[in-house]
């Protein structure tokens, strides 16, 4: 992890509130993810349980934590097991926590190896009536995988048959989804991180260039200021491969007068950060191209203002619609019989802006969240509308992170990164 340390009382209280949710006589067990195999020796970089995280700030495969609030023993309160190391893995693979560093990056006293797990899981079984187990309940889930949690799951119902089963996943949610000053702070370093490396590519766009030359810039810079990296695919998407949603390929030459839709955050701390940015390859939007943007731009503006306690998702979707309607009136997209004449379930917008305005954000790109509950103060939601006109050879899409208020407007994570015309024009032509 290239990272600096994480305060601990980050993860001390998600657990003290994930416990005050659990039932009475109840555990509940958090697994790491697996390391995957590219074949042969190989290895994927590791990426860790975002749910252990939260809980643990353990950041190391082969890692479980059990919470057991009423244990009679005081000692498996809280609980991580982690692989044993000794000097031989530290020569081959580098520092690996041991029991003092897993509790000073944890906040928890009792940390065992893993190899005693079996024997420790037993006897606390032995003490609860139910367990808590973290099933995917994320709603675009879609992970054909069997993970480590999985085999955890079927293993342990084989074993303890007479034992109540409860989730974990609705009080994650929840939890996760509202959050802490220490993760905002690390949220507000991942969009940090973000805006140096746009200022970057600012400077160096132009005719010529290739898409994975601007993809490299980020990564360069991402990577110099302690990001692990990209906190999702990059999309660097000119001229017309804007308009394809999920364009990752990022193979082609950046032509003169044409745009390009840059969507792409930095990583930092297991934060994701989520921006998108439309500049123009010779660093100069023509009128049209500015038209397009300055109602995209509106439409994102007018949207935040949107994002308040209390609001609900699916509402706020309604809303941004109307907005966006209104401006693809003004821009000659639409006329008043398309309008009219709309589908109310596919509505006349849809055709130039697709995709929803809002996502939950945090330590995944789509993070936790309950879509049906009202939004409230913490929440960290994207908020990114686009327009995309294919016939007209471009698309455009900006996006911003921003965090609720009690009171007022939101937060704006983002507020530093260059997002009106003029700026962006002079950034690129100083
Ligand atoms: N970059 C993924 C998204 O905007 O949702
Ligand atoms: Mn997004
Ligand atoms: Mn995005």
């Amino acid at each position: 992890m290239k990272y600096s340390p994480i305060n601990s009382k980050l993860f001390i209280n998600n657990r003290k509130n994930f416990m005050a949710k659990m039932k009475p006589s109840s555990l509940a067990v958090f697994n790491s993810n697996d390391v995957f195999t590219t074949g042969a020796d190989s290895t994927l970089p590791f990426t860790q349980n975002r749910d252990l995280f939260y809980l643990s700030g353990a950041d190391q495969e082969n890692t479980i934590l059990v919470l057991f609030p009423d244990c009679p023993d005081p000692a498996h309160r809280e609980v991580l097991f982690v692989t044993e190391t000794n000097a031989h893995i530290a020569v081959w693979e580098g520092e690996k926590l041991t029991k003092e560093k897993a509790t000073e990056v944890s906040g928890i006293k009792t940390v065992y190896w893993l190899k005693d797990f079996d024997k420790k899981f037993f006897e606390m079984m032995t003490q609860c009536n139910t367990i808590y187990f973290n099933t995917n309940e994320h709603y675009r889930q879609s992970v054909e995988l069997e993970t480590r949690e999985d085999r955890f799951i079927k293993r342990t119902k084989e074993q303890y048959p007479a034992h109540n089963y409860a989730k974990s996943a609705p009080i994650l949610q929840r939890l996760r989804s509202v959050k802490d000053s220490i993760e905002i702070d690390l949220m507000q370093q991942a969009c940090d991180i973000t805006n140096a490396g746009f200022r970057r590519v600012l400077k160096f766009l132009k005719p010529g260039v290739m898409e994975y030359e601007v993809e490299a810039e980020f990564l360069h810079e991402f990577i110099r200021r302690r990001s692990d990296g990209f906190a999702y695919t990059p999309i660097i998407a000119s001229g017309n491969n804007a308009n394809v949603l999920h364009y990752i390929e990022n193979n082609q030459e950046c032509k003169d007068g044409d745009l390009m839709l840059i969507d792409a955050g930095a990583q930092y701390a297991n934060y994701a950060s989520d921006m998108s940015r439309t500049i123009p390859v010779n660093g100069r939007f023509t009128e049209r191209q500015k038209q397009v943007y300055d109602a995209v731009l509106r439409v994102k503006n007018d949207a935040t203002k949107m994002l308040v306690p209390g609001t609900l998702w699916k509402e706020y979707h309604v809303e941004v619609g109307k907005l966006m309607t209104k401006e693809l009136l003004n821009l000659g997209l639409l006329d008043k019989a398309d309008v009219q004449n709309e589908d109310p379930n596919w509505p006349a917008y849809k055709k130039y802006f697709m995709h929803g305005t809002s996502h939950h954000i945090g330590l995944d790109t789509h993070d936790y969240g309950i879509l049906w509950e009202p939004m409230q103060a913490g929440n960290v939601f994207t908020v990114e509308p686009g327009i995309y006109i294919p016939e007209e050879g471009f698309g455009i899409r900006l996006e911003d992170d921003v965090v609720i208020n009690e009171s007022g407007a939101p937060f704006n994570l983002m507020r530093d990164i260059p997002i009106e015309t003029e700026e962006i024009e002079e950034i690129m032509n100083s």
